[in-house]
């Protein structure tokens, strides 16, 4: 099928142009032949332009306005023996034919037209002009012309026919050998030198042609390493590069679609796992609590504490999906960007509120340090309360009992800084730079199995809203800073 392709187009060229050869040296035969031909007339008539002058003064073939029978029959001899290639004419002044030298030939015309004859003699035999020949109506040929002027009165003319018809049948002829020799020799050997040329030059090209056609077809075909590589520079490797780089491209493309694929599959079975486990649990709780307490044997306490387990789950699970909403709607640009004048020392203070029953479970301390009179910042306070409940969320999941959060603020030219520190357990070299990717857990996240590694991508992605990012800096066993910058509100 390739090779097809190949053979057909290199055919089609290749006809076509043996075609335009064929047919130009037809056109170059026929332009030579022609001017040929009429290069040789012409010589002919400006060699013998002034035969009939001569004839005319030699012979007299009119006496008293009257032709001589007796000059003609000479006249007739001596052309015979001399120049046969001649046909003399004897025209009165209105160009009738009166009598002709031409031997064994029928004449048809009986008047010759006198304009080309008036106009060689005014030319005295310079221009090139072509006259009527009398054995052929139609045709023209060179010829020869003088007037017979007799005491002082115009009474005939004397017109010779150059190349009789003898003549030309001997030119033909030679016409024909030349030709023939030319076509047959120089001729063929240039024509067949063109077509050697060109059917290898329509070969190299369309080689590069076939070349790049069975790649494109290789990669169409699932062979997505196949790149077109070809020996010579041109037009032909411009498209080779074209379509490599088009090619570079598509699977680079395919590759980032394959890794998305791959990460949906993750998430997909991350969720379901990380979803599974809080409700089973809540499903086996409940379950036991009603049949225990149909039967009567369950205490107060356990009552309390089945409960408790329950509702721990229910807020993981609650916190889980909630995370993943955040998320989906960031990703998807789902959400509206509100920002408006507040205070973050303010907000800092709410989150840490929030989270002060938990901190004291685990013995931590979350303190902030304020410089007076902070501004305020031009944020959107329930994206920025979010980013900040997330780096405090792991704060304090990944800094053991007795440790310390604190918060540190930074006026800068246009900007706050806002530090978040903690005395936890760091993060590991290897894993910074992938923290803030999404549903990646870190290594030391290991006993912590609960969330999906989502927290800090909600928040690279809130302070991207924000026209700014978030930068962090850690050391295993001593503590984890993340730091991030947001505008001052300027009234
Ligand atoms: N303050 C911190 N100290 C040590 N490690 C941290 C800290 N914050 C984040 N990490 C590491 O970065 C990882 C990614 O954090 P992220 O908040 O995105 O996910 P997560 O806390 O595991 O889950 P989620 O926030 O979705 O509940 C964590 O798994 C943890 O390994
Ligand atoms: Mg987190």
């Amino acid at each position: 099928m390739k090779n097809k392709i190949f053979s057909t187009f290199y055919w089609k060229i290749s006809g076509t142009f043996l075609l335009i050869l064929i047919v130009l040296v037809g056109i170059f035969i026929y332009i030579n032949i022609n001017s040929a031909r009429r290069y040789y007339m012409e010589v002919n008539q400006k060699l013998n332009g002034d035969i009939a002058k001569h004839i005319e003064q030699e012979v007299h073939p009119f006496v008293n306005g009257k032709i001589s029978k007796e000059r003609v029959s000479d006249l007739m001899h001596r052309m015979m023996a001399v120049n046969p290639s001649i046909e003399i004419y004897l025209l009165d002044s209105l160009g009738v034919i009166k009598e002709h030298v031409a031997p064994y030939k029928k004449v048809k015309l009986t008047r010759v037209s006198l304009g080309p004859i008036k106009q060689f003699i005014n030319s005295e035999g310079k221009e090139f002009i072509m006259g009527d020949d009398p054995r052929n109506p139609g045709r023209k040929k060179v010829f020869s012309a003088s007037p017979v002027v007799q005491n002082g009165v115009l009474v005939g003319y004397l017109y010779v026919v150059l190349a009789s018809e003898e003549y030309e049948s001997a030119s033909d002829t030679l016409f024909g050998s030349f030709i023939l020799k030319i076509g047959t020799e120089s001729m063929l050997i240039i024509v067949i030198a063109a077509a050697i040329i060109g059917l290898l030059m329509i070969w190299i090209i369309t080689k590069n042609l076939n070349t790049i056609i069975q790649t494109v077809n290789k990669f169409k075909n699932g062979d997505h390493s196949a790149r077109v590589h070809l020996r010579s520079k041109g037009e032909f490797s411009a498209l080779a590069d074209t379509f490599n780089e088009m090619a570079d491209t598509t699977v680079k493309n395919m590759e980032g679609l394959k890794g998305l694929e791959r990460l949906r599959r993750e998430l997909l079975a991350n969720v379901s796992h990380d979803l599974r486990t809080p409700i089973t649990s809540i499903y086996g709780y409940t379950e036991t609590l009603l049949l225990k307490n149909e039967h009567g044997e369950m205490s107060k306490e356990e009552h309390e504490r089945y409960l408790n387990i329950i509702l721990q789950n229910t807020d993981k699970l609650k916190k889980l999906v909630d995370e993943l909403f955040e998320f989906s709607k960031l990703e998807t640009k789902q959400i509206k960007f509100k920002p408006e004048p507040f205070s973050i020392a303010e907000l800092v203070q709410d989150v840490t509120g929030k989270y002060k029953i938990l901190a004291d479970k685990k013995n931590i301390i979350i303190e902030s340090i304020l410089p007076e009179n902070l501004p305020l910042i031009y944020a959107d306070i329930a994206l920025v309360d979010r980013a900040i409940q997330n780096l405090v969320d792991n704060a304090i999941k990944y800094t053991q009992e007795g440790g310390k959060v604190t918060f540190e603020f930074k006026q800068m030219k246009n900007s706050i800084e806002v530090n978040i520190k903690d005395t936890g357990c760091g993060i590991p070299e290897d894993d910074l730079p992938l923290i803030f990717d999404r549903y990646h857990k870190g290594n030391n996240n290991k006993e912590n199995s609960s969330g999906f590694g989502l927290g800090l991508a909600i928040v690279k992605k809130i302070l991207e809203l924000h026209e700014s990012f978030i930068s962090v800096k850690s050391k295993l066993n001593e503590g984890t800073t993340f730091s991030f910058n947001l505008p001052l509100h300027t009234s």
